[in-house]
């Protein structure tokens, strides 16, 4: 009883788990030799069955892969190298690098990503050389794809469709040292400005930055991304747009408008205190009538003089 419920399941387990390690299985076509297994260009349309677990690396590349099963590459603990270029895979998701966080290089080159989620390599920390270019319908790439990437060095971003990037998205990247970023439409408005600023305060390596330049706006089409940070700084914050003049146009105006109403205020205070005062001194006068005649005459000449134009006369 003890005897057959005992060693039963655990024993399956462990042979199950012997053929896949030991199996000196090697994929169909491929070349395996000391932790490394080799595909390359025998036209797999899916990532091959019966990988080596202990692979350190894995040559993929020049095949017609279209996605990359989270699950087979998850066995694979030991992974350090795997080169996936020139295939057809067409997204990266959050999970599909989950279980290969050993891996310190990475070629996702030449292919046609269109999705690179934003956790895709968050567990790649011992990651040094990633290389996504040469995809040109990828367009975007989210703030917090390199946030754990921290012992990133080598960057390729070439030819991937990139408009813009964040530099939050770098803010992790102590460690980086070269980055490539030419052959892409970049857009060279003020929200790219904080990323230009980062390229030019971080001394990385950019071996192609002649050819890493502005596509939009006109006036600084065929500018370095490199060198652009200083006229797209005058232009973000010196720079008025026809709005801005309009603006400072209405505010002009209203001040101008609010200095001629107070001052019509004032002077309407000011006339109507001079009056107040004057018949207040008539009355005294009309009062004093008899005793100083001669007064009178100086008060009513006074009062001609001034009631002409309705103003009170400042000298
Ligand atoms: C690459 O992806 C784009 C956009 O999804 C698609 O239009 C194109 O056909 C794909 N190219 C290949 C060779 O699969
Ligand atoms: C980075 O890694 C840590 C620990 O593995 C995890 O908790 C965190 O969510 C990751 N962050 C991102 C942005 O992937
Ligand atoms: C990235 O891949 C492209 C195309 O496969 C290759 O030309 C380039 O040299 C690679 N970049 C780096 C930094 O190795
Ligand atoms: C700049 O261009 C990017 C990419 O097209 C866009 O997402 C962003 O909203 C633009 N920013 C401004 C301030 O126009
Ligand atoms: C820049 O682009 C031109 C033409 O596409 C190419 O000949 C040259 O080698 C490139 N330079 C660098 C540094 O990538």
């Amino acid at each position: 009883m003890s005897l057959a419920s005992g060693p039963g399941p655990g024993w399956l387990l462990f042979s199950f788990g012997m053929g896949l390690v030991s199996g000196s299985k090697c994929p169909n076509n491929c070349q395996c030799q000391a932790q490394e297994v080799i595909c390359t260009g025998i036209q797999l349309a899916e990532y091959p069955p019966d990988v080596p677990l202990n692979t350190r690396r894995l040559y993929l590349n020049d095949n017609r892969i279209t996605f990359l099963p989270a699950m087979n590459l998850g066995l694979l603990s030991d992974l350090v190298y795997l080169d996936c270029r020139n295939n057809l895979i067409r997204e990266v998701m959050d999970y599909t690098f989950i279980g290969v966080f050993r891996l310190i290089y990475l070629d996702l080159s030449s292919n046609n990503l269109t999705l690179i989620s934003p956790y895709s390599f968050s567990m790649l920390s011992n990651l040094v050389q990633l290389n996504i270019s040469n995809n040109p319908h990828l367009f975007s790439l989210n703030k917090y794809t390199f946030a754990n990437t921290s012992s990133l060095r080598y960057l390729d971003l070439r030819n991937t469709g990139l408009q813009t990037l964040d530099n939050a998205a770098f803010q992790n990247l102590l460690t980086l040292q070269t980055l490539y970023l030419s052959e892409n439409p970049w857009k060279c408005n003020c929200s790219f400005l904080d990323f230009t600023i980062y390229l030019i305060v971080s001394h990385l390596n950019h071996p192609d930055e002649q050819n890493a330049t502005c596509v939009e706006p006109a006036e600084l089409a065929g500018w370095p991304i490199t060198q652009v940070g200083n006229p797209l700084r005058y232009m973000c914050i010196t720079h008025l747009d026809r709005q801005d003049y309009i603006f400072l146009l209405l505010i002009g105006f209203c001040i101008f408008s609010a200095g001629t109403v107070a001052a019509w205020l004032t002077g309407m205070c000011a006339v109507l205190y001079q009056n107040a005062r004057r018949k207040a001194s008539e009355d005294e006068a009309e009062d004093e009538h008899g005793q100083r005649g001669d007064d009178s005459g100086r008060i009513f000449q006074n009062r001609a003089d001034s009631g002409q134009d309705g103003f009170p006369q400042l000298i």
